[in-house]
């Protein structure tokens, strides 16, 4: 024991004389390319602070942006020899701001942007800052090829790949995660490695999935590559709010019989003062296009469907479509979600009943929504325990969502989010890690479920 208290005293003493100052670090990370923001840099703080959540107002206690793994490391250097916890950023689109702490050292990876790939092995190798629409800028418009990823322009690789990811790609290729082969990780002991099927194996498991909980700072993937189609169909349906029941009721039915090639999205919501909430599905089809009407298709007309609906098809570059994906800016939102066990009359019935009642206010840019996204097809086709993501049973991923500008509005979205996912939590198990909540009281359940021991080291 006292030995163990000299070790530690004379550690401390070793960090305090040898520590980094900020001054020092600075010096460091502005010589490799990187920046220093201080809290005394007003404006470029607050832009670097915030990310996609604004209802979280976070003070940091200095942002670094590294440019280089080996930055990465003094940062985590700088810390420990001052005593400071790290928080680590890629995208900044955290629902409940996880990148970004009070009182902690921002590890800011958005300036690590190298990419990428290999047309003999097929392999992208990418850094975590890179955001989806400029991942796909690169392997789509420069090589023909993709992974799964993100749907959205400004999402970026670290944090969806860590814990999951999926977009339209996902029903024939997989999560995100499940197509990384490797990656470089600095540990907290400021030590490199690789983390991959053959190295550090362990490691490897956790992070695909469990990758948010603090092993490390995730400085580069390894994606395998798909050649992509030149352009995809993908149909973007709206239906009259009173068709709702009879569309969602056939949408789930035809979802189990769907192939992989066919992925879809269903959304209602309710923005202003509109006299009914809004319905609508996208049905997106990897194959070729000329099959895609006989899938799709059949949402153009459907049993006890009063209202045709309108139908609209896109045959455009992938590229085109995440570009062209939400991109919301400077919004404080509430996210809840959950994936469904199964899509019952009464499921159908109080997803209704909960538009219906949805919060209006006078702004169209302050929504409530439902989406249900479908993470089905070869998402499923791992066994829950081949990584740490867990959710492989049930492939309708449930996610409310408000939207709003302005405080004044907080707690009528609040009240209406939280009384709705308590009913609809009766109908659902597991909850994606890409979409936490910080109210969740068993969070490690909902988002590692029996994968949780082993992440804790068990
Ligand atoms: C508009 C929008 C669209 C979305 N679209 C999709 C979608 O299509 N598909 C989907 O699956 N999900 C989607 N999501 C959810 C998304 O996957 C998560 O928000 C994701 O965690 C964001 O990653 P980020 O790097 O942008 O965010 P950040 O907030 O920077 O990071 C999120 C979490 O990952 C950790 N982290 C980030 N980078 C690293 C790293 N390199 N090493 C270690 N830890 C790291 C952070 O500490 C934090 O806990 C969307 C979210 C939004 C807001
Ligand atoms: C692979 O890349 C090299 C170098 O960029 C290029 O010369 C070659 O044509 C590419 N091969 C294929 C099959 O695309
Ligand atoms: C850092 O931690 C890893 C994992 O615990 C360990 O294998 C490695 O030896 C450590 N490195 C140093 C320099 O302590
Ligand atoms: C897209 O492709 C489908 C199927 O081939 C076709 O029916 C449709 O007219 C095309 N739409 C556009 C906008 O090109």
């Amino acid at each position: 024991m006292r030995l163990l208290i000299f070790v530690v005293v004379l550690l401390n003493i070793i960090n305090y004389v040898y520590g980094l100052t900020l001054a020092q670090l600075t010096t460091q990370i502005n010589a490799r390319g990187g920046k220093v923001i201080p809290q005394a840099d007003g404006p470029n703080f607050n832009n670097a602070r915030f990310g996609y959540n604004y209802r979280y107002n976070r003070i940091p206690t200095v942002i670094i942006q590294p440019s280089d793994t080996a930055s990465v490391q003094l940062v985590l250097e700088y810390a420990q020899t001052n005593n400071l916890k790290v928080s680590i950023k890629s995208g900044g689109h955290s629902s409940i701001s996880e990148g970004v702490m009070d009182n902690r050292v921002t590890i800011d990876l958005s300036q690590m942007k190298q990419i990428s790939y290999d047309n003999v092995t097929r392999i992208i190798t990418t850094q975590s800052g890179n955001k989806w629409v400029e991942f796909y800028d690169y392997t789509i418009n420069q090589h023909g090829v993709a992974t799964p990823g993100g749907s959205c322009p400004s999402v970026s690789i670290g944090g969806l790949t860590l814990g999951g990811g999926a977009n339209d790609l996902s029903t024939l290729y997989g999560l995100a995660t499940d197509n990384v082969v490797e990656m470089e990780v600095v540990l907290a002991n400021r030590t490199i490695v690789t983390a991959s099927e053959t190295e550090n194996s362990d490691l490897f498991w956790a992070l695909r999935g469990g990758g948010h909980g603090g092993f490390g700072v995730v400085t580069q993937f390894k994606f395998k590559a798909y050649q992509v189609q030149p352009v995809y169909y993908s149909a973007w349906i709206t239906w009259a709010w009173s068709d709702f029941e009879a569309v969602l009721t056939y949408v789930n039915q035809f979802s189990q019989f769907m192939p992989n090639s066919v992925n879809l999205y269903f959304t209602a919501w309710r923005s202003k003062d509109a006299a009914t909430p809004s319905v609508a599905l996208s049905c997106f089809y990897n194959g070729n296009k000329d099959d895609a009407e006989q899938f799709c298709g059949r949402f153009r007309s459907i049993p006890n469907v009063v209202t045709p609906p309108e139908f609209q098809v896109t045959n455009t570059s992938y590229y085109n479509t995440v570009k062209g994906g939400t991109d919301p800016k400077a919004r404080q939102s509430y996210t809840k979600g959950g994936f469904l066990t199964d899509i019952t009359k009464q499921t159908v019935r109080r997803i209704k009943t909960a538009m219906e009642s949805s919060p209006l206010t006078p702004y169209s840019y302050n929504t409530a929504r439902l989406n249900l996204y479908w993470q089905g097809g070869a998402m499923l086709e791992k066994s829950r325990g081949y990584n740490a993501y867990p959710h492989r049973s049930y492939p309708w991923n449930a996610v409310w969502l408000t939207s709003f500008v302005g405080s004044e509005f907080d707690e009528m979205y609040n009240k209406w989010i939280t009384k709705t996912y308590r009913q609809m939590n009766t109908f659902s198990q597991g909850v994606y890690q890409n979409y936490p909540d910080d109210t969740l009281e068993n969070w490690a359940d909902e988002y590692y479920m029996e994968n949780y021991p082993l992440l804790k080291g068990g």
